[in-house]
């Protein structure tokens, strides 16, 4: 196996090798590994569309596209989304603007041609690719992708800089909604001919700016769903096969030894019950039932008081003996954990002490114990302020 620091950023490509090396060496030692930078990946390259051509495509209705212009002395940055006018393009300045359409594959053949370079690659795991025009420092901000993306230089000149560093921060600036990072530190820089090309794993910081002339770049981007979108579909996908009448059941139920416990034979259930989510641990699988359970069914939400109340009046109040009354819509639930415990209610959690979310849970009308503790008070506020709990003069009898 060939050691990290013995492997080349830059290598020269070939007709035969666009990558420089054999796709099997690529993507053992590059694919979303470490960058790389391949001089003349495609030698006397072409590029399949010009520049207004694209332009063109910028302005149809269906079309996904952006025109960025970044005014260098305030560095603001002004973003126009697609469909773009005739009148958009010519009110832009001579420098400093850029213009990017995505998935222009789907809508050109020649550019579609290209991905035919990359058949090593799953036909499934590209997405697009995205063509950007650019006016002498034109270009979108240094800023990472999620994705594996290979940037070809179709015309012009572009100069790239990348951070190499894992550990680079990945801050965005607050100011611009193109999720640029706020602090970009290159360790390498490079100016792209036509036909080079810079491939990127995920996460590596870059910025690239169009120089000297009118500038192509051809960005052909990867398909990375993301856990949580594929979590959320797979989730979608079970749950429309499986039955109404297949249901959490507890033939095995002992009489209740806490109120509202979320107890361990409760999660043996669920467990049981989903058994995709079986490998998850304790702590999650409570957390999101507990959740679950008591928004599950609930109808109204409690309202939080009109006005919020604070620390000192509320202890005042329970000192003096005013009891705490359940919203009549607040559906509560707690479970132990590793140090105190969590009370659910409808949907949110609170870490409460065993005691009091058993209390809490327990009992409809519940006036605290004297002296309260600080804690026991934080909970029993924000409780309040949510609209869970109010509180009320005196205890009824
Ligand atoms: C560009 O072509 O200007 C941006 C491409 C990228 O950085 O992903
Ligand atoms: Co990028």
């Amino acid at each position: 196996m060939t050691s990290p620091s013995s492997l080349p950023i830059e290598v020269r490509g070939s007709a035969k090798q666009p990558l420089g090396m054999s796709p099997a060496q690529f993507l053992r030692d590059y694919w979303q590994k470490r960058p790389l930078l391949i001089r003349q990946a495609f030698p006397d390259f072409v590029s399949p569309i010009e520049p207004d051509d694209l332009a063109g495509l910028a302005m149809e209705e269906t079309a996904l596209s952006r025109l960025i212009i970044h005014d260098e002395n305030r560095d603001r940055w002004k973003v126009k989304t697609g469909p773009l006018t005739e009148k958009d393009f010519a009110s832009t300045p001579n420098k400093n603007w850029t213009l990017l359409v995505q998935d222009v594959d789907k809508w050109d053949a020649d550019v579609a041609g290209l991905l035919e370079h990359f058949t090593f690659l799953p036909s499934w795991r590209v997405d697009d690719i995205m063509i950007s025009y650019a006016e002498p420092g034109g270009g979108v901000g240094a800023h990472v992708d999620q994705y594996d993306v290979f940037l070809l230089q179709g015309l012009g000149q572009r100069h790239w800089a990348i951070d190499t560093n894992p550990d680079a921060p990945k801050d965005f600036r607050p100011d611009v909604e193109l999720k640029q990072l706020a602090t970009f530190d290159p360790d390498h820089e490079w100016l792209l001919e036509p036909g080079d090309m810079l491939y990127l794993p995920p996460g590596v910081p870059h910025d690239g700016v169009a120089f000297g002339g009118p500038c192509l770049t051809l960005s052909l981007g990867m398909r990375a769903p993301s856990r949580a979108e594929l979590t959320g579909d797979l989730a979608d996908y079970l749950a429309e096969r499986l039955p109404d009448e297949l249901r959490y059941t507890d033939p095995d139920l002992a009489p209740a030894k806490a109120a509202g416990e979320i107890d361990k034979a409760a999660l043996t259930r669920l467990r049981e019950a989903m058994p995709f989510a079986a490998a998850l641990d304790d702590v999650t699988l409570t957390d999101w039932f507990g959740r679950f359970i008591t928004r599950y069914r609930s109808a109204q939400m409690p309202v939080p008081p009109e006005k919020e109340v604070t620390s000192s009046a509320l202890g005042k109040q329970l000192e003096g003996g005013a009891s705490l009354l359940r919203h009549p819509w607040a559906r509560m639930a707690w479970a132990r954990g590793k140090r105190g415990a969590t009370l659910f209610v409808n949907g949110h959690a609170y870490p409460a002490a065993a005691r009091l979310a058993e209390q809490l849970c327990g009992e409809r009308e519940f006036t605290p114990g004297q002296p309260i503790a600080e804690d026991e008070l934080a909970l029993l506020l924000a409780l309040v302020n949510d609209g869970h709990l109010i509180a009320r003069k005196g205890k009824r009898r």
